[in-house]
């Protein structure tokens, strides 16, 4: 994406509780799978955004010291400023998540929510590993089939937007190749989709239109992210965000 488009779409987004399908009971659901947490765990939270789900993490692991990077760093000043009295326990920093500037083995848990898809999985599954403790845990989420025969409109979307994503049990079995144990997955609700994201979202595109008319750059922008809200409101059955938790495997030389 050139600076302009990224600077129009981050517009569009404009200052959204989220910039992705998430919510607070799904990200302590996968929690709750990663057992074993040492009292004051070091979490590393990859592609936070605006940092809804540090947030809740930091609230449920009350003693632990929280890092959280992002490329855009007006996302990691949202999350100082609405992390109130947890903000000495976060710790935030710009980085790209394909060369993480951080020592190995440093982290009890890696937390990446909506953002894996920008590196890859495969890639984001290898890279991250060494940055965890021994038997230290991992929990992401990832845009996957619920179908085995996707409609065919749904397939021609992401084929344009996506066309990396897989079925939940395909990649549900990649963790094992990289490295992992698992300990479990779940689908977000459909309502993950729309609180914190698509709602709001939705509900900027009027004035966003209005803000550009006659830009041809904006405006194609704002016509896919209607699309893409079509899209999950017709074939909302047919895909969804899984949300996957693994534990970094002791035999696994990788
Ligand atoms: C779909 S958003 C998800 C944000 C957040 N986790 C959430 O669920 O609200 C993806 C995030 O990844 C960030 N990002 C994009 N490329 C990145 C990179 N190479 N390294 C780190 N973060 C990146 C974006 O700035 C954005 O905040």
């Amino acid at each position: 994406m050139d600076q302009r488009m990224m600077e129009i779409f981050l517009d569009v987004q404009g200052d959204l509780p989220r910039q992705g399908p998430g919510d607070d009971a799904s990200t302590l659901r996968a929690l709750s799978l990663c057992d074993g947490l040492p009292e004051a765990p070091r979490v590393l939270d990859i592609g936070c955004g605006p940092g809804a789900q540090t947030i809740a993490l930091a609230n449920a692991l009350p003693d632990a010291a929280i890092t959280a990077v992002d490329t855009h760093a007006p996302y990691l000043d949202r999350l100082k400023a609405r992390a109130d009295d947890d903000a000495d326990r976060i710790t935030t920093q710009v980085a790209d998540m394909t060369a993480l500037p951080l020592a190995p083995a440093s982290f009890d848990l890696l937390w990446c929510e909506g953002a894996a898809y920008i590196m890859g999985i495969d890639a984001a599954l290898r890279a991250w590993r060494p940055l965890l403790k021994p038997g230290g845990c991992l929990a992401l989420t990832e845009l996957v089939w619920l179908t085995e025969a996707p409609p065919t409109d749904a397939a021609a979307f992401f084929a344009e937007e996506y066309p990396a994503m897989r079925g939940a049990e395909a990649v549900a079995a990649l963790f094992e190749d990289a490295g992992y144990a698992p300990r479990g997955h779940f689908t977000l609700p459909d309502s993950a989709w729309w609180d914190q994201y698509y709602t709001p979202l939705a509900a900027r595109l009027p004035e966003m239109e209005r803000k550009y008319a006659g830009d041809e750059m904006a405006q194609a922008i704002i016509e896919m992210t209607r699309k893409e809200i079509a899209v999950r409101e017709k074939f909302v059955a047919s895909y969804g965000y899984e949300f996957y938790v693994a534990r970094k495997s002791s035999s696994q030389a990788v």
